[in-house]
């Protein structure tokens, strides 16, 4: 699996580092309050689990899988929910925690379905952002680094449904996807 890999982009030891510092900012802003930490599946699964760690705060912890990609390397444009919250977030704070913001395609829409349905206040916190994609005018409440255009995988983020269990964020050389277009 490494060998499919062009370059590290984000290394473990970076990744627990940005954990250890949002964690802390996120346990200082939302002192005395239980924030709702709701994960968009499947990509936020390992970035939800070690922030989590670093929060200091009594917490729930939610997911929704919600996907844009359907296996390529663009975004559709097309949110699609698969599964929903089990659980009301009325009067609630929510942290959206993301992998990474690209198109911002998914985290607009999931922002607004959250606000519609009565939050009291919804945030973002995400690990990898990368504006040179964006679609929309929008900006995460906490970002753990800013990525140049690239297409990336690993610690969450797949191609095609594999490489999201790399323990670092890299670059996928691009004879792999082309290989398959
Ligand atoms: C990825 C990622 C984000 C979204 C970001 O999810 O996890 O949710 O794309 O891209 P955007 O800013 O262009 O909307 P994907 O739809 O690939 O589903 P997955 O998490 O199951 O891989």
């Amino acid at each position: 699996m490494h060998k499919d890999i062009a370059e590290i982009l984000v290394s473990e030891e970076q990744i627990e580092d940005i954990c250890q510092t949002l964690g802390a900012r996120i346990t200082k802003d939302y002192q005395n309050r239980r924030p709702i930490l709701v994960g968009l599946l499947k990509g936020c699964v390992p970035f939800m689990s070690d922030l989590a760690k670093h929060i200091d705060l009594y917490v729930d912890m939610e997911y929704m899988a919600v996907s844009s990609y359907h296996g390529g390397i663009a975004s559709s444009g097309d949110v699609k929910i698969k599964k929903d919250l089990d659980t009301s977030i009325q009067n609630r704070d929510v942290l959206i925690v993301e992998d990474i913001v690209d198109t911002a395609n998914t985290i607009v829409t999931i922002k607004n379905l959250f606000a519609h349905r009565g939050a009291s206040s919804v945030k973002i916190v995400t690990l990898l952002d990368k504006p040179a994609g964006r679609l929309h005018d929008f900006v995460p409440d906490y970002v753990g680094i800013t990525i140049p255009k690239a297409f990336v995988v690993g610690y969450g983020l797949d191609y095609d449904e594999i490489y999201r269990n790399l323990p670092y964020v890299g670059i996928l050389k691009p004879e792999v996807y082309r290989r398959d277009e």
